[in-house]
């Protein structure tokens, strides 16, 4: 793309402002830049258009879990199937660590932060000690996928590389790089975090099967006869990876998938919750409940919309092919983005001031034919690290590993 182009291109769309420093640049970054715009997808921004609206939603209905009960009165026969699923190669895992944690505020990827006291306990460290509980009973290893972003990759990587992964085998272990997205400020316009540099963010969690097969990691799955992908995030420190109890009722049940989730704290807890949606299974935000999908309770006295999503699924490898051409729904985020001023100085923003396209994972769940909750003790498996302090914290999931006896 020429210069000419790209101005005619900018004007058309009212984003002008990525040319400011056009002159100031040498030719080497002038030649990138025009290359960035050249690649910027603007199909993206008819999502803006919709921003803060909730599309609207089908007919929602309850969606019954498998409840804890249910699943300790076979839990020997559910982890035998999901050991024999294990050991016959039919599991892979795919840790989403392509996040940026801004809550956080941490300069590296999540993964690097430091969870122990007395002794380093690196997130990624207590995720693969959680793999490993599994593997060791199974007798087989599961190949871990590991999502990371065009910012954070060098990092992750040589991290892993550092610590020796762990003690998981390294050939065991793939990165994939998740696509970018370019970041707006509150009125649509493009942000640059360099003169030279459009600034672009990861692309959601949303995106990566679409970046597995990008990557090129399908054929080496099939390969090794894995059937099933078990994505979970990089934050929550107490799950459970491969579980081979919640791989074993889904497969005993003849789901495509399945879900954790956990009880309702209270009918206002900020969570979303897994239910069926025209028939198929979906996740409804808290923030698009309705007062009566809220308080609606059974006879029993449970409420009907109960449980929660902690972003842990089990998927069928084949489903997710057949959806791999869907387009997913595209949402827009305020978030915190470092950004160029006027007077051309990186600032870097306390409070959210603009926006990130993402597509996310539980878009995914509705484009399933089933999906079997899987409902977890939440003090036992569901703390995930979020901000430093307060609700899904570093603090609060220190505490909750404390009640289950892990040395900090
Ligand atoms: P969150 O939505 O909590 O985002 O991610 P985050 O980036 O970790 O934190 P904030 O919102 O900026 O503070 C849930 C999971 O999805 C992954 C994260 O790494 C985490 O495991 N994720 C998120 C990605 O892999 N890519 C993304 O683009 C976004």
């Amino acid at each position: 793309m020429t210069y000419q182009e790209a101005k005619a291109l900018l004007e058309s769309k009212g984003q002008e402002q990525l040319l400011k420093y056009y002159d100031t640049l040498d030719d080497a970054a002038q030649k990138d830049l025009l290359r960035q715009i050249e690649n910027l997808d603007w199909s993206l921004f008819d999502a803006l258009a919709h921003k803060g609206q909730t599309s609207a939603r089908g007919h929602l209905e309850p969606l019954s879990a498998m409840e804890v009960s249910e699943i300790a009165a076979k839990e020997d026969y559910f982890r035998a199937i999901g050991l024999e699923a294990i050991r016959q190669g039919k599991i892979g895992a795919v840790l989403l660590a392509g996040g940026q944690g801004t809550r956080l505020g941490l300069d590296k990827p999540k993964g690097m932060l430091n969870v122990g006291i007395t002794k380093t306990m690196y997130l990624f460290e207590i995720l693969i000690g959680n793999l490993k509980r599994v593997t060791d009973a199974a007798g087989a290893y599961v190949p871990l996928y590991i999502m990371t972003s065009e910012k954070n990759n060098d990092d992750t990587t040589a991290f892993f590389a550092e610590h020796n992964y762990f003690g998981y085998p390294a050939d065991q272990v793939k990165f994939f790089v998740q696509e970018m997205a370019p970041s707006v400020d509150f009125n649509g316009k493009i942000l640059l975090e360099e003169p030279g540099r459009i600034s672009l963010s990861p692309n959601g969690n949303g995106g990566w099967f679409s970046s597995i097969h990008k990557a090129g990691l399908l054929p080496e799955m099939h390969e090794r006869g894995v059937e099933w992908l078990n994505v979970f995030a990089v934050d929550n420190v107490l799950q459970n990876i491969a579980d081979p109890v919640a791989i074993g009722a889904t497969l005993d049940g003849g789901y495509t998938s399945s879900g954790k989730v956990v009880r309702k704290a209270d009918p206002d807890e900020r969570v979303g919750v897994l239910c069926l949606e025209d028939g198929k299974p979906s996740i409804v935000e808290y923030y698009e409940m309705t007062d009566e999908i809220r308080n609606t309770r059974l006879e029993n006295g449970e409420l009907a919309y109960n449980f929660g999503v902690i972003l842990n699924y089990l998927f069928r490898l084949d489903c997710l092919e057949n959806i791999l051409a869907n387009n997913m729904p595209i949402h827009v985020v305020d978030k915190k983005i470092p950004y160029l001023d006027e007077n051309g100085q990186l600032v870097k923003p306390e409070t959210p001031n603009g926006c990130k396209f993402e597509t996310l994972v539980v878009d995914m769940v509705h484009m399933m034919d089933d999906c079997l909750p899987t409902e977890v003790i939440r003090n036992k498996e569901f703390a995930p690290i979020k901000n430093l302090h307060g609700v899904d914290s570093l603090d609060s999931a220190r505490e909750l590993m404390r009640e289950n006896n892990i040395e900090l």
